[in-house]
């Protein structure tokens, strides 16, 4: 799949087989997760591999928009050091970017994945950084249910000429 077909045919998958995903899938995701670009090319992620059933569970208790995460065979959290971080404050969009390549990743490698937003919202990063013992610094920024999918999206068109200012506003 080239690149222009993958962004434009990606698409959140909330539905998952169970079928499990292969290690070198995972392994290959995390390491497009680690290509994303960062300020000042610090890099400060750590990725937290989520494929305990009962921690699974937690996570639906916890994330009522992310509840698809029970079904999925393995979830992503992507994490900001704010140590290691340009300035202490470019950890949030540097996650953003591994996020995004985690989702563009294992679309081309016929998985499904979906956003689910923890950062900024207070109580998910309070529950999530309980959950998963967290040092201070380490600031939880998304999860991403990740498996074989088992539904099929599209989209209508998204090109939309008046969001396109040419020198000024
Ligand atoms: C910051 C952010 C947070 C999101 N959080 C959730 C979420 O908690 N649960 C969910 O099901 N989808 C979540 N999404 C996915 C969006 O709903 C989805 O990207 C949007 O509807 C567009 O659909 P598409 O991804 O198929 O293009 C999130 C997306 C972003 C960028």
């Amino acid at each position: 799949m080239d690149t222009m077909q993958s962004l434009l045919t990606r698409r959140s998958i909330r539905k998952y087989t169970s079928q499990l995903i292969e290690k070198d899938k995972l392994n290959r995701i995390l390491r497009a997760a680690m290509y994303a670009p960062s300020a000042v090319n610090k890099q400060p992620w750590h990725f937290i591999v989520v494929d305990d059933v009962s921690l699974k569970n937690k996570v639906r208790e916890l994330h009522k928009n992310a509840g698809m995460v029970a079904d999925a065979p393995v979830s992503v959290v992507v994490c900001g050091d704010e140590n290691q971080a340009h300035d202490r404050v470019f950890w949030t969009a540097d996650c953003a970017a591994a996020t995004m390549n985690i989702l563009l990743a294992a679309h081309a490698l016929g998985l499904g994945a979906v956003w689910c937003g923890i950062y900024p919202r207070e109580q998910r990063m309070t529950g999530f950084a309980e959950l998963l013992n967290l040092p201070g610094h380490i600031k939880p920024y998304s999860i991403i249910p990740i498996g074989y999918p088992a539904e099929q999206k599209t989209t209508t068109e998204r090109f939309n000429a008046n969001r396109i200012h040419v020198n000024s506003w």
